[in-house]
């Protein structure tokens, strides 16, 4: 049975921190940060949490849709930066927006979060067990980021992105595709977090007060050369290796949505695939790094702006901590 998007929404946090304003924090500066990453300015929770994010974001999609909460029979909510453990973070999503029907569990695999959740909200409607999913990218980063850290705090932000998943069994319905995923956990130590804090240190760290960041177990660390070079040997591989396994030519691909991990990465994928960069949208200087929310994100505001024709093929692919690298291809028909 095929598998169609038929709707996309998201959610952005209006408080915007930019590059100017990371550097009163460390010393970085907007030239170095523009240069080496792509990233002008990101925006940041202030009183949103990474659940009320996902609702708005899935409500936005549920109306692109055109369809009500209670259609949903399934909800799967990629993050790791959750603000409620138990229950997760789905089943809360459900109660905020009345999916009284659905089946809902949350899926942690960082950066490559979305493209996972779409596997397998895709393999579970293919085969015939829901009909209808919402997936949801949501992640407050900003809250696991230590702000005096400038490998890490210049890259990382928050958003949420959601995507409704329809089974379609139409006889002239796209075809379905098969996924290429990875993981490589003898490499986990490249991105870290071992624990969980329930502070954001932002604004503390904003407003000069001193701010203990004892304890560098409770937020994210990264070891930023060996994740680029990690990246910009596997995103093109798998890649090349989902368009293989479907036997379809890269030339029919329209559009390549990569995680907006970095304008080098992204950059460094095209080059490698002898592709256009116009073929590779992207957020990042809007939005930085907002994980598992990135591609749903950047989904969502090609949808609206009417980028995306019924028809075209596209390339979703994820990488990050883990490792983990994933891609997938699918017909867009909305
Ligand atoms: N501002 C200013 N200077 C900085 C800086 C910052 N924020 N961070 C590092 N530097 C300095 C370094 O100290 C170094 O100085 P030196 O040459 O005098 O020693 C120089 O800039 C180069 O540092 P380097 O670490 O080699 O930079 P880089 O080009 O690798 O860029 C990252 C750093 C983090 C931007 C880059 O490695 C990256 O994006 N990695 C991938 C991270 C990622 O995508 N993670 C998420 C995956 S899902």
């Amino acid at each position: 049975m095929a598998v169609n998007i038929c709707g996309t929404g998201s959610y952005i946090p209006a408080h915007i921190v930019d590059n100017n304003d990371i550097a009163k924090l460390v010393d970085t500066n907007d030239e170095w940060i523009r240069e080496r990453t792509g990233i002008v300015r990101r925006h940041i929770v202030d009183g949103e949490t990474t659940v009320s994010m996902a609702c708005e974001a899935g409500r936005r999609a549920l109306k692109d849709a055109g369809i009500s909460a209670e259609e949903i029979d399934l909800l799967v909510v990629s993050t790791i930066s959750s603000n409620i453990i138990l229950p997760c973070a789905a089943c809360e999503v459900q109660k905020g927006l009345g999916a009284l029907h659905a089946t809902c569990f949350d899926l942690s695999a960082a950066c490559t979060g979305f493209v996972l959740a779409y596997n397998t909200a895709a393999a579970y409607l293919a085969g015939g067990i829901y009909r209808t999913a919402l997936i949801i990218g949501s992640e407050s980063l900003s809250n696991l980021i230590n702000w005096k850290d400038r490998g890490t705090c210049i890259l990382f932000a928050d958003g949420a992105g959601a995507a409704i998943l329809r089974a379609d069994d139409q006889k002239d319905s796209p075809k379905s595709y098969l996924p290429v995923t990875h993981s490589d956990g003898e490499r986990g130590c490249a991105l870290l977090l071992k624990s969980r804090h329930d502070r954001n240190f932002l604004s503390a760290a904003s407003s000069q007060q001193d701010v203990d960041y004892e304890g560098e177990e409770y937020f994210m660390q990264m070891d930023g050369k060996a994740v680029f070079q990690f990246a910009v040997k596997k995103v093109p591989e798998v890649i090349r290796e989902v368009l293989e396994k479907n036997q379809v030519q890269q030339e029919e691909i329209s559009w390549f949505l990569l995680h907006q991990a970095n304008r080098r990465i992204v950059e460094s994928a095209a080059k490698r695939l002898g592709e256009p960069i116009e073929k590779f949208p992207m957020n990042i200087q809007e939005y930085g790094n907002t994980s598992s929310a990135s591609i749903p994100i950047l989904l969502d505001e090609m949808n609206k702006k009417g980028m995306l024709k019924p028809g075209q093929k596209l390339i979703l692919a994820g990488f990050g901590a883990g490792l983990t690298w994933a891609a997938s291809l699918l017909d867009w028909v909305e």
